[in-house]
């Protein structure tokens, strides 16, 4: 069964932890005085964390409060930024990047797969509240295409398969690997380089030779 209008329940009244109001104070003190709206992002993001990754109105509005800002200017910034969530979400996000590289290399395989798996569509949370399942633009991996995020994670150079894999162990509360999940460092080529298979020949050896200086006026140094 799937559902729609999972609530992790209420938030209730919010504030940040000890550490956490570290955190804040940290991220504001990087401010000019009287500029300490521009940490808005970044208390979002902890209150965010703090709270099982989305933001209830009871910490937008501690947020604005703690930066003196009107509540309206700090939900606007909530709602406009993809990375932050105004509706529960489950344990795990998942985001299955969409845009051009990724879909050319097999992103509507991904979902499809995350939807058998899981039993959801896209924008829908599982009933354990363990999945939550969104596509999402560019990621900034193109070049190991088709990927996924997952919480903070990259999962690289997939197949509906061994995305389905990934699932079944996250599911199972085991560890995963992050990356690329065949196994090549960085943006490296699949397979070998195809490019700098060797090493440069060296720069011209210096020779001694002077080098010429300017060339002097017309009717001096005849
Ligand atoms: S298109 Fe998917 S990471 Fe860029």
């Amino acid at each position: 069964m799937r559902v729609t209008s999972y609530r992790a329940g209420a938030a209730g009244d919010f504030a940040f932890t000890e550490d956490n109001a570290k955190r804040a104070a940290a991220a504001v003190s990087h401010y000019p005085e009287g500029r300490q709206a521009s940490a808005v992002i970044a208390l979002l993001d902890l209150a965010q964390r703090q709270n099982d990754g989305w933001l209830p109105p009871e910490a937008i509005e501690y947020v604005a409060n703690y930066l003196e800002m009107a509540p309206i200017r700090v939900y606007e910034v909530a709602s406009f930024y993809s990375m932050f969530y105004t509706q529960p979400i489950g344990k795990h996000l998942v985001q299955v990047c969409r845009t051009t590289p990724c879909w050319l290399r097999g992103a509507a395989g991904l979902t499809d797969s995350c939807r058998d798996k899981l039993g959801i569509g896209l924008g829908e949370t599982t009933e354990d509240g363990q999945f939550t399942l969104i596509e999402v633009e560019c990621l900034g991996a193109c070049s190991n295409a088709p990927m996924v995020q997952i919480g903070d994670d990259y999962f690289e150079d997939l197949t509906p398969e061994s995305l389905t894999a990934l699932l079944d162990d996250l599911k199972a509360g085991k560890k995963v690997a992050a990356g690329s999940q065949i196994g090549r460092q960085s943006s490296m080529p699949e397979g070998a380089a195809t490019t700098l298979t060797e090493v440069p020949p060296r720069e011209p050896a210096n020779t001694g030779r002077a080098i010429p200086g300017p060339v002097p006026p017309s009717g001096e140094g005849a």
